[in-house]
């Protein structure tokens, strides 16, 4: 795996949607190899992972901490299906429930997410069972939808760094 990554000192928090396979899982393994080591528990990097399925979130957390020192980081797990939009509304509830930012933050100082990246996707449209009118649907809910509203909804209620 590139050892090569460089990001901000500051970015602590990151936010992978389709983490659990791919280049979202590549991804997430770097952000825990990268890690910078810290005395304070309470700075290390959070790395939140998100997959539709519970068992492959589970296997995707175990093959993470593999790497980097887990002193540096934590893994955070979310577990929703983009096709459907209610399930993307919730993912964005918990996601502002478990990284509040703060309003009378003005500086936005307290902010807890530094970094999303919408990387969930349907590549291959060939899944059985539906017609190709509603693979293409499905797919276009999942890659052009669902980052949408959670890119809109997560700039607008969380406080973001100027
Ligand atoms: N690989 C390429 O060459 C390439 C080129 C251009 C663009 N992209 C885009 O880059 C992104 C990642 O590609 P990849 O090759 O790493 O894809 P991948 O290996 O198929 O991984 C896609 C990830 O998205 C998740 N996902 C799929 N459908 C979902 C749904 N309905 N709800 C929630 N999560 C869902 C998958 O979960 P499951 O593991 O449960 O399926 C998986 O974690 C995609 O958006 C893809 O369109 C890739």
């Amino acid at each position: 795996m590139a050892r090569q990554l460089r990001i901000e000192e500051s970015l602590r928090t990151f936010l992978i949607t389709g983490a659990t396979d791919g280049i979202g899982l590549f991804t997430a393994k770097l952000l825990a190899q990268t890690a910078p080591a810290v005395e304070d528990p309470t700075a290390k990097r959070i790395i939140a992972i998100h997959g539709r399925s519970e068992d492959k979130l589970a296997d995707a957390y175990g093959e993470i901490q593999c790497y980097g020192d887990l002193n540096n980081y934590e893994i955070r797990k979310f577990c929703y299906d983009f096709e459907d939009m209610e399930q993307v509304d919730k993912f964005v509830n918990d996601v502002l429930k478990k990284f509040p930012g703060d309003d009378n933050d003005d500086d936005h100082t307290n902010r807890q997410l530094d970094c999303v990246i919408n990387n969930a996707g349907i590549f291959d449209e060939s899944a059985p069972n539906y017609s190709k009118c509603k693979r293409y649907e499905l797919t276009f809910m999942v890659n052009v939808v669902a980052p949408f509203i959670i890119t809109k909804r997560i700039m607008e209620e969380m406080p973001v760094k100027p």
